[in-house]
């Protein structure tokens, strides 16, 4: 009897979609569609593991409104991107999304700037990572591919650091460089007892290598799905209003 022995690498990576910008549609019209909450559901129809939002201070797109919605509504889990600040980690704690990943807030920035300083910032962020963990919320840290922020977030007891990928996508002539140090970064965070994550920047090209050579178990994604889904819907969605005004042609 011939016995096969097969030993399949199987590492579960997810893919957490941030749907920020369908909210941030919606705020240009000031109407009530697109709705995140209902982009949700088609986005967890599309495969996707979790929906992240950014609830920020000034609301300029997801609002309290669509975080209580999708804690009700959505099947795969909730991660809120937040500043740690005392209203937001009161809002997390009310609402319990499964995860919270800890951001840098900046009134000015387009969008998030840089990777928590969680060297500097240590004391600060310290009782609302104790407060998320006690309401049993995963804590994730959105930190540069740097070992003392990598530290400083094990130390302060989160479970997941999310490495920023924004240097890496931006800068194309270093992107070995920037990849090796992400590497390195993503090595030591396990070593930590961390849980690898990485976002910001990412698409449908530039994630391959960092699959490629496994350097996170988790995957933000925002801007580059709502910005495809915009071109792959936009020909049936003027497909169907044509249809509309050819009735009464
Ligand atoms: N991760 C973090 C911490 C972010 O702030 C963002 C942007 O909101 C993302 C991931 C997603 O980035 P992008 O929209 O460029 O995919």
């Amino acid at each position: 009897m011939v016995i096969f022995s097969l030993k399949i690498r199987h590492i579960v990576r997810t893919l957490s979609v941030n749907i920020d910008h369908i909210a941030t549609l919606r705020q240009a019209r000031q109407a009530d569609f697109p709705d995140p909450v209902q982009a949700a559901i088609m986005v967890e129809l599309g495969g996707a593991d979790g929906i992240t939002v950014h609830l920020r201070k000034d609301r300029r797109h997801i609002n309290e409104r669509d975080v209580e919605l999708l804690r009700k509504t959505i099947k795969t889990e909730l991660t809120i991107e937040m500043a740690a600040t005392e209203e937001m980690t009161r809002i997390a704690s009310r609402v319990r999304p499964e995860q919270v990943t800890l951001v840098p807030e900046l009134k000015t920035e387009v969008t998030t700037s840089g990777g928590l300083d969680v060297v500097k910032r240590y004391s600060k962020i310290k009782p609302f990572a104790q407060r998320l963990k006690r309401s049993g919320i995963r804590v994730s840290m959105f930190v540069e591919p740097v070992r003392a922020q990598i530290e400083a977030a094990a130390r302060l007891g989160a479970d997941v650091v999310e490495l920023n990928t924004d240097r890496y996508c931006r800068e194309k002539n270093r992107r070995a460089e920037i990849l090796g140090e992400m590497e390195n970064a993503a090595g030591f965070a396990r070593e930590l007892g961390l849980v690898v994550h990485t976002g910001h920047g990412l698409d449908y090209m530039n994630i391959v290598p960092i699959l490629e050579l496994d350097i996170a178990e988790g995957f933000s994604i925002g801007f580059a799905i709502v910005a495809r889904a915009l071109m792959v819907g936009l020909a049936e969605a003027v497909a169907e209003m044509k249809r509309i005004v050819e009735v009464y042609s």
